[in-house]
């Protein structure tokens, strides 16, 4: 094996003390890496260093060298120190050897103190109504660095405020610390060169360039990384103070990579999804589609009640009846009979519960529904849905998702399927028609969302969205990651692991699956990659589990397949999209609303 290039190590001293760091380390994270913390506002961990905002000023010096060029040493052994005259700001600057810092001596704190006083000469004293409160770094370096008067008589100026300046983002240049974090994103990670600063002096103002609006579909990432509150989310502003929101660790089932996130909640109530840092999956940012794409949690259209087909139309049921019907129906017929569909949009512990209900009724077609949209080459996959990589590995239905759809909504048509059990998808979306869903004995739908095809169905099992849940998917590159609860489900719907096994159990297996634990357990033991692993062994950041090679192949004929199961699917919502707006003309409200990017 060739050898591995070892990286130079330079010796620092911090505070007094002395240190080894690799080469390209910039001062900031060393000492960030010795728990020694320097304010900052301009500088981010992944964005270029300007050093604009004269935050991180620290002092510096270096070993002062003899006649002979080497370090003078003190009485105590350690090289003696030349300190610069005058403070450096410690962001844009690597570690060298023998360089020393000093981050708390007297300089540098009355350094602090005058940057503070200089952002806050012109900052308006909107703390009371900022939506920033909580969560601002203006307000907590001024109690930490700052000082408690302000000694500013004149008036201060006054910018532009509540300025939109993109659909989803609004600008309050007033607060703005000219940090320029936004405009170094956006050209850096977003490749959308669109903010910039125009004037000068105290009357520079952020914004966008001429004709164009900050609209890209990360827009967002820049109110998460606006160290004040000057870039706000148009959704979220006004709508809660953030001390109040419950945070819970999750991942984004927007599409495939699964960005890490936190969803902010207040008593069952999702106010925002924020990107939490992982950099095996998606560093500190997320896209705009993945973050909004959660109000359809809150649609009118929620299933909220089991319901069973009685006298032609669906009325209520208690869940053991629901249940009781489900299977009672689904053990009239013979295993041909019967076709699965299920969902890339299902955790693994579903997907297992679901290829256990395939063998317990010996059924042969069984597939997931693709869902495919454009990618870009930052973040967001081409592959919408979060967990094709775990239905693959879980069904082994020997052929690449969604391949078997066409096949399968023929049988139905053709009255070859007269048992058809639909999980988190919309049958529609197969091309079947309602009326051939309507000729089906026996329609079993397991959703969280009402739409036409439930209405036909014989049983209806109202289930959790993706905030309501625990479980895990495996995200395109192959991580295992984890699901959390953030909410409970609203009305009687339940989680969709608990149906599952109760139907399960109903047909006759699935014993012993008390908790979701027992079915990571049992998942474990029968899915090699799962093998060794538990939810909790999974952690916040996940596992990789699969390298995306060791996927088998797509077989040519599949990609035909799927290809048209998709090209029906588009042909559908096309015609839905058409309706849906001939209804909003007529001021008719929808009935149907699938999760859909709000950009
Ligand atoms: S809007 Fe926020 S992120 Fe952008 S320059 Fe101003 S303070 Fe910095
Ligand atoms: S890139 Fe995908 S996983 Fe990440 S936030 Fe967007 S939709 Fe969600
Ligand atoms: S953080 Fe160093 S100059 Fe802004």
């Amino acid at each position: 094996m060739p050898n591995e290039p070892v990286m130079p190590m330079f010796n620092v001293q911090i505070d007094g003390n002395w240190h080894q760091f690799p080469k390209g380390t910039r001062v900031i994270e060393a000492c960030e890496q010795v728990g020694v913390f320097v304010p900052r506002y301009c500088y981010h961990k992944q964005l270029s260093s300007p050093g604009n905002c004269r935050m991180c000023l620290i002092e510096m010096g270096f070993p002062k060298l003899g006649p002979d060029r080497k370090p003078e040493l003190g009485p105590d052994g350690k090289p003696i120190i030349n300190w610069m005259p005058r403070p450096q700001i410690c962001c844009a600057q690597d570690v060298a050897e023998g360089m020393a810092v000093r981050t708390d001596s007297p300089l540098v704190k009355e350094c602090r103190h005058g940057v503070m006083e200089f952002l806050l000469i012109n900052h308006p004293l909107d703390c009371p109504i900022c939506d920033q409160a909580g969560e601002c770094q203006l307000q907590e370096f001024s109690v930490d660095y700052g000082n408690s008067q302000s000694r500013f008589l004149e008036n201060k100026v006054k910018k532009p405020k509540g300025v939109e300046l993109g659909p989803r983002v609004t600008l309050d240049d007033e607060r703005c610390i000219l940090c320029s974090r936004c405009i170094r994103f956006c050209q850096e990670i977003a490749h959308d060169d669109v903010l910039g600063f125009v004037d000068r002096g105290s009357h520079t103002v952020l914004t966008a360039h001429p004709g164009r609006s900050l609209d890209n579909n990360y827009s967002l990432n820049t109110v998460d990384i606006c160290p004040v509150g000057a870039l706000t989310s148009t959704d979220f502003r006004f709508k809660m103070r953030v001390w109040f929101l419950k945070e819970t660790k999750s991942i984004c089932t927007s599409c495939a990579t699964g960005c890490n996130t936190i969803i902010g909640t207040r008593e069952d109530v999702i106010y925002r999804q924020t990107p939490r840092e992982n950099d095996h999956v998606n560093c500190c940012w997320m896209c705009d589609y993945g973050r909004l794409n959660f109000k359809y949690l809150e649609a009118q259209e929620r299933l909220l009640e089991p319901q069973i087909q009685s006298e032609g139309r669906l009325v209520p049921a208690d869940w053991p009846t629901a249940i009781g019907q489900a299977a009672l129906r689904l053990k009239q017929f013979a295993a041909p009979e019967i076709a699965i569909v299920c969902s890339g949009r299902m955790t693994n512990e579903e997907l297992w519960l679901t290829a256990q209900l395939v063998n317990s009724l010996g059924v042969k077609w069984v597939d997931i529904v693709p869902r495919r949209g454009q990618g870009d080459q930052i973040l967001l996959s081409k592959d919408r849905n979060p967990n094709t990589n775990g239905a693959r590995l879980i069904l082994r239905s020997g052929s690449a998702p969604g391949a078997k759809l066409t096949a399968i909504a023929n049988a139905v048509r053709s009255g070859e399927v007269k048992a058809l059990v639909i999980l988190k998808e919309n049958a529609m979306h197969l091309g079947l028609s309602v009326e051939a869903l309507a000729q089906l004995p026996a329609l079993i739908v397991m959703n969280s969302l009402q739409n036409p095809a439930t209405e036909k169905a014989s049983v209806v099992l109202p289930a959790c969205g993706f905030a309501e849940k625990r479980g895990s998917m495996v995200n395109s590159k192959g991580r295992l990651q984890r699901l959390n609860r953030a909410t409970r489900p609203p009305g009687n719907a339940r989680d969709d692991w608990e149906i599952l096994r109760d139907l399960l159990q109903a047909i006759g297996g699935g014993n012993s699956l008390h908790s979701i634990e027992d079915v990571f357990r049992r998942m474990s033991e029968t899915v090699p990659q799962f093998a060794g692993l538990s939810l909790s062994k999974i952690g916040d950041l996940g596992v990789h589990i699969l390298e995306i090679e060791e996927l088998p192949p797509t077989h040519p004929q599949d990609e035909k397949a799927i290809e048209e199961a998709i090209e029906i699917q588009a042909r559908r919502r096309a015609v839905h999209e058409q309706v849906h707006e001939a209804r909003a003309h007529a001021g008719a409200t929808s009935v149907e609303r699938e999760p859909a990017p709000r950009h």
